[in-house]
């Protein structure tokens, strides 16, 4: 049983006529997108905003209309992975290096759901290495800067290059002490020159679907709107 597949399918099921979709970045979301194909195929009437380019280069073969974030005012919902996330749904995002975009649409939403498989559920984020984007001016003295902040940074590599992202940045991939205070980090990476954003998404989704043995599970944000 595929459970990304499981929690992409199920998410798809929010999107209605007429909706600006913000369309996530992942293994996970790429079953949302797949599906949002299907959709548009058999006459759904929707307009979308991708989370990266390969979200982008996705939706365009499967034919689903794209718009230019700078072309709209807010998005209906968008729909995007995890790398993982706490009960109160503090996450963690950016693992595939989407986060500044990622978190550019969600914050344009009205609705915002997050989609995984059940492995990504933690009772404390800060395992996963949080990624941070960074400006490649100066990236040594942004990661010096980290360092010192006892946020033990790695610049992300690709092969034998360093990473970069669909902005043209650099990734520093934080290994965390545990237990990891979240709001301690927040105020860390605020106050950090040379950072661009990071991939704390604190709060910010009004439900999350998890893909498990059992099929979807749905769980809403204790407030209604998460964000
Ligand atoms: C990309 C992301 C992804 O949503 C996150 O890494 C989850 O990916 P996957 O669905 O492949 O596990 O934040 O920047």
């Amino acid at each position: 049983m595929n459970k990304k597949k499981i929690a992409g399918e199920k998410a798809a099921e929010y999107i209605k006529d007429g909706m600006i979709v913000g369309l996530g970045t992942g293994s996970t979301a790429k079953y949302l997108v797949a599906r949002v194909g299907e959709l548009v195929r058999s006459g759904l009437k929707i307009k979308a905003v991708a989370t990266s380019k390969a979200t982008e280069e996705q939706a365009r073969e499967l034919g689903i209309p794209l718009l230019d974030v700078n072309d709209v005012e807010y998005i209906d919902i968008a729909i995007d992975g995890v790398d993982e996330i706490d009960g109160e749904f503090n996450a963690t995002k950016g693992g595939g290096g989407a986060l500044f975009r990622e978190k550019i649409v969600a914050s344009l939403a009205k609705e915002v759901i997050w989609i995984m498989d059940d492995s990504k559920l933690v009772d404390r984020i800060g395992a996963f290495p949080l990624p941070v984007e960074i400006l490649p001016y100066g990236y040594k003295v942004t990661l010096r800067r980290l360092n010192d902040l006892g946020l033990n940074p790695v610049l992300r590599m690709k092969g034998d290059e360093v990473y970069v992202t669909d902005n043209g940045n650099y990734i520093a991939d934080l290994n965390l002490t545990k237990p990891a205070d979240v709001i301690d980090i927040k105020n860390k990476l605020d106050n950090t020159v040379g950072v661009l954003e990071t991939g704390q998404f604190l709060k910010m989704c009004d439900r999350i679907v998890v893909g498990t043995d059992d099929g979807a599970v749905v769980y809403e944000a204790a407030n209604g709107a998460g964000k």
